[in-house]
């Protein structure tokens, strides 16, 4: 689906996608990821988490998500979150969720 163009994304935080599981796109230094968006040890948005480098901060109790692997870095979550395929073309990010993902809207 597409996600944004390179110039919505926000430089220090993820964007929200209109998606069932949310979902969130995230640029960093080196490349831009998407992820389930919420934090696996409560409901908190990653999206608004604080990146540094490749890793996500939840905002709520500070777990900490590698955005290339999904992996947990610190606790107190314990499961990863999901990451998804990111291509950009012509300045277009696109992204491949699996096929159970519902897609609420799209960006014009
Ligand atoms: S909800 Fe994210 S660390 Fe608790």
């Amino acid at each position: 689906m597409r996600a944004c163009t390179l110039a919505e994304l926000p430089e220090d935080e993820g964007l929200r996608l209109s998606t069932v599981p949310v979902t969130s796109v995230f640029a960093t230094e080196s490349g831009i990821f998407c992820i389930d968006d919420t934090c696996t040890h409560d409901t908190s948005s990653l999206a608004d988490g604080w990146i540094e480098g490749c890793v996500v901060e939840c905002v709520l109790h500070m777990a900490r998500f590698d955005l290339r692997t999904g992996d947990v870095v610190s606790p107190p979550a314990r499961r990863p979150v999901s990451t998804h395929p990111v291509a950009c073309v012509d300045g277009v990010v696109l992204v491949a969720l699996p096929a159970a993902y519902l897609v609420k809207e799209q960006s014009p």
